[in-house]
């Protein structure tokens, strides 16, 4: 009995002391940050903006693996899965939390299968259509889509997306059913509605800003609470006759479980530092997004916030009656 207590204890304090070793030698290698969505779209977007900044910080390569498909579950299952060295790694956003009540069957729990990082950035959504689409402002886009619903084609990307998620509440609010479109990724959407194959979406505005700004698309308003710096001239979805209609589409960077906490702590770090960066915050304020504070960029900040995201999503999803699976 004490052989075996003694063998136990003497493993564990291996595992530590290898644990350690790691961390101080860490990173060794190039790093991979998957992206659960198509090169190209706003998730992208961010997480390409970031890996950037902590590389330099972290004075190694991280290189971004897009993996879409099924709404953000199919890159989230592979990190969930991945080796918890602190080599794969994860960029998500508020997709990770409605998962679990759209999801019947999600292959990992975005809580026990993850080391929280920290938050990234909070990001706006703008309601966007094809640029000849039959409406000047909000409450003509509303009338002309309720009058031809079966007719209109809203795009997103893929059940569980925030594009899909907007969507879903426009419905609910509008009481009405649009002809929805699954993409891996609302990069390759915005192509379609250029091109228009498709007739609007809601989609976040790191991938639709400069189609904005050169006029390719209308914007009938922002999911935001308060009008976006970048954007002053485009009304909030609430002001423009949506009241209280408001969603912020938040990204964080996760490790898989059992990452040792030395080097969770460490990119926790690079991070925040990466955060601070003047050229990453101009970059994503062109964009109409926002680096999140220092305090929110920390393991214990993420795991509150994403269990209270949780919390909030799960009835509002269940009262919608939307499944994935
Ligand atoms: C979404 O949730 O709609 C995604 O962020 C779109 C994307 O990043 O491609």
């Amino acid at each position: 009995m004490i052989k075996s207590s003694l063998k136990f204890a003497a493993c564990l304090v291996a595992t530590f002391f290898a644990a350690q070793a790691s961390a101080e030698d860490y990173p060794s290698k190039v790093i991979t940050l998957v992206v659960p969505f198509a090169a190209g779209g706003p998730s992208d977007t961010v997480a390409r903006l970031t890996a950037q900044s902590m590389g330099t910080i972290l004075k190694t390569q991280i290189i971004v693996e897009n993996v879409g498909g099924a709404g953000g579950t199919l890159g989230a299952a592979r990190v969930a899965q991945a080796k918890p060295d602190g080599y794969t790694l994860l960029v998500h956003h508020i997709g990770h939390a409605t998962a679990p009540a759209l999801y019947r069957k999600l292959a990992y729990d975005p809580i026990g299968d993850f080391e929280p990082v920290g938050l990234v950035n909070d990001g706006a959504m703008a309601l966007i259509a094809r640029k000849d689409f039959p409406a000047k402002d909000l409450k003509e886009m509303i009338a002309y889509a309720k009058a031809n619903k079966e007719k209109m084609n809203v795009a997103n990307a893929g059940v569980g997306s925030a594009s899909h998620l907007c969507g879903m509440l426009l419905m609910s609010a509008l009481n009405t059913e649009f002809v929805t479109v699954p993409y891996k990724g609302t990069g390759p959407a915005m192509n379609d509605l250029l091109g228009g194959q498709v007739d609007f979406m809601c989609d976040q505005t790191t991938n639709n800003a400069s189609q904005i700004k050169a006029g390719k698309v209308k914007a009938y308003g922002m999911t935001t609470a308060k009008r976006v710096a970048a954007f002053p001239d485009i009304p909030t979805l609430s002001e423009a006759g949506l009241p209280n209609f408001t969603v912020t589409v938040w990204h964080a960077m996760y490790a898989p479980k059992g990452t040792p906490q030395p080097i969770v702590d460490k990119l926790s770090k690079a991070l925040q530092e990466a955060l601070k960066d003047a050229t990453l915050k101009q970059r994503f304020a062109d964009l109409g997004s926002e680096p999140v504070s220092q305090e929110r960029a920390t393991p214990q900040a993420l795991r509150a916030h994403l269990k209270a995201e949780i919390d909030k999503w799960g009835p509002i999803i269940k009262k919608a009656g939307v499944f994935a699976d």
